[in-house]
């Protein structure tokens, strides 16, 4: 390990992250001690800021909660802890009281004769019921700048924005003693280049998901795995990481990087067509361009390969222009800025990598397998998606395990001992090829991942991959202990290994359900596959990783 001896710092609280999920913990423990939030970015960059569709949640009186958990497993196809569905969607609408006593002003339905004021609720795929708050287009930004904001006035809560958590630390207790658990991670200063050791009682992974694996995604740069590749580095287990979401309508303008067309589109009677003007999804299933995401990005994937075009459309201009201007204006703005007026015209989509079902493995209480470490948002696999998310689950996920975690992290808080660590050496080697040869590997990692490990797949293309990640992976490694390490080398290196991780587990799984299609085993399995994949460090050195499946309860 590139160790020396530098300083190290003392926390009680060590959050890594600032999306919803890392700001929402922090938030929560700001009371129990001294919280300090490590971001690589600036504070407001993370997927949080782009979620347009909103928070599903149950808020009518005619939805239940039996209502959503059902779609939520539907979706799920099978795979969802239904346990953990159930703790979701009944302690949701508490955790989404907390962010409107906080100031989120969610869209109002205007009252009409003796009708009570009620939300505006959207509608997405795979929902048999309008329960999707939502503030226009623009939900996440709306939730984040309110958090942003109480933060930045905390006390308790010092964020260090630029700083890049490079790995965790780990410490047995000496020669015969037990392990001690998460002791806290190693921070890279991106700007100064200097490795602290930052302790902590508890360590919150908060780092968002993992599209930047794959070339096209819809998701923000700092998506980069960073917090599943240094789970895994340190013995923790991931699981479930072969299902990979793919959002069926991202905007497809070459110059634009994939912007998001949300589903909450289709909510409101968008229709899919092809180039010929063909409507396709009734081919599809019986609901449509609201069935489950994973069956419409699938079936515009097929269409493509089949027709050979570049895109498909998504139509809504038979839609009340000021409506539309109205309801969708960021994405009303975003496509007039490339010369499309969605009210009068189509927009050209295409599917692109969207949110990791898989992730770290977390219990109910957000607690991962090594003492200390908890796992929250994106990052984590709770098993609340299965084999498939269903829309606008995901911001609800982090309320509620934002809120679980703090309180067993405060439970567990007891004092460490002092423990010295030991601290990283940065290195200073320098190669004057270093730059170019990053930038090829962070290519062929996302070209590799895009082309081989995508919508459908089979076992010859994932060995391909394979063999192609184990050998960048083996490059990386020798450059990484080489070379000064910087953000863009650690980036590549997580990505790599995710990359390699998902490969790993996909090829493991002997059937298609929900996201993982393999047309080696078209069939999906319950009998022998209906188990979530858990996949480890091998603890024999430069083994490969272990895949295991586990029953679900
Ligand atoms: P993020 O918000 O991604 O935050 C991760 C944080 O970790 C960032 O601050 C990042 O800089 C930081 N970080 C990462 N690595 C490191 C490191 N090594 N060191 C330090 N800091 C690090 N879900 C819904 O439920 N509803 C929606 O409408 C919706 N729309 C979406 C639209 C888009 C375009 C996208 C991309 C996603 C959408 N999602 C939606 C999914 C949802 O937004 C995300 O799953 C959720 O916001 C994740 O929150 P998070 O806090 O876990 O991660
Ligand atoms: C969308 O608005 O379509 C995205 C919702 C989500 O990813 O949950």
């Amino acid at each position: 390990m590139k160790k020396s001896n530098q300083k190290q710092n003392e926390v009680d609280f060590l959050v890594i992250g600032s999306g919803l999920a890392g700001l929402m913990t922090a938030l929560k423990l700001e009371n129990a001690g001294k919280v300090l939030i490590v971001t690589k970015g600036r504070i407001q960059d993370g997927a949080t800021g782009y979620a347009q569709g909103g928070v599903a949640c149950v808020s009518h009186g005619d939805d239940s909660f039996g209502n959503h958990a059902e779609d939520t497993i539907k979706a799920g196809a099978g795979l969802c802890d239904e346990k953990i569905v159930d703790l979701v969607v009944s302690e949701g609408p508490a955790r989404v009281q907390e962010l409107i006593s906080m100031g989120v002003q969610f869209n109002l339905r205007k009252k009409s004769g003796d009708v009570p004021e009620t939300f505006d609720l959207g509608l997405e795929g795979g929902h048999s019921f309008r329960r999707i708050l939502h503030v226009a287009d623009r939900t996440g930004e709306a939730i984040h700048r309110i958090l942003i904001n109480r933060i930045r006035n905390s006390k308790n809560i010092k964020v260090l924005e630029g700083h890049f958590s490079v790995n965790l630390i780990t410490k047995s207790d000496g020669p015969n003693g037990g392990n001690l658990g998460c002791l806290g991670a190693y921070i890279l200063n991106i700007r100064t280049g200097q490795i602290t050791a930052y302790t902590a009682k508890a360590t919150i992974l908060a780092t968002g998901g993992a599209g930047m694996t794959y070339l096209f995604t819809s998701n923000p740069n700092v998506a980069t795995g960073d917090g599943m590749a240094m789970a895994f580095r340190a013995g923790v287990a991931l699981s479930n990481l072969e299902f990979v979401q793919f959002h069926p309508t991202c905007l497809y303008y070459p110059a634009a990087k994939s912007f998001l067309i949300t589903e909450a589109l289709r909510g409101e009677g968008a229709i899919l067509k092809l180039k010929s003007g063909e409507k396709f999804m009734r081919r599809y299933h019986q609901n449509r361009e609201l069935a489950p995401r994973d069956i419409v990005a699938r079936a515009i994937d097929t269409e493509l390969k089949k027709t050979g075009d570049d895109c498909v459309f998504l139509d809504i201009h038979h839609r009340d222009s000021e409506f539309l201007k109205k309801r969708f204006p960021g994405i009303y703005q975003k496509c007039l800025e490339y010369g499309i007026d969605i009210t009068k015209h189509p927009i050209p989509v295409v599917p692109a990598a969207h949110y990791f079902c898989g992730g770290v493995k977390v219990d109910e209480w957000g607690r991962t397998n090594l003492e200390r470490l908890f796992a929250v948002g994106e990052v984590a696999c709770t098993g609340l998606h299965g084999a498939n998310r269903l829309a606008s689950n995901s911001l609800l996920e982090c309320l509620v395990f934002a809120h679980r975690a703090a309180e067993m992290a405060r439970r567990i808080s007891k004092k460490l001992r002092s423990i010295k660590i030991p601290v990283w050496n940065v290195g200073s080697a320098r190669n004057p090829d270093e730059q170019v040869v990053i930038k090829q590997n962070w290519g062929e990692v996302r070209r590799a991942m895009w082309n081989y490990v995508g919508i459908q797949r089979s076992d010859k293309i994932l060995l391909r991959a394979l063999r192609r990640l184990e050998l960048l992976n083996q490059e990386i490694h020798e450059y990484y202990w080489d070379f000064k390490i910087d953000a863009r080398l650690l980036q590549l290196r997580n990505i790599s290994l995710v990359g390699e991780l998902v490969v790993r587990s996909a090829l493991a799984r002997h059937e298609s359900r929900g996201l993982h299609n393999n047309r080696n085993y078209p069939d999906r399995d319950d009998k022998k596959w209906r188990k979530a994949s858990v996949i480890r460090k091998n603890p024999i050195p430069n083994r490969p990783p272990i895949v295991t499946f586990e029953k679900l309860d």
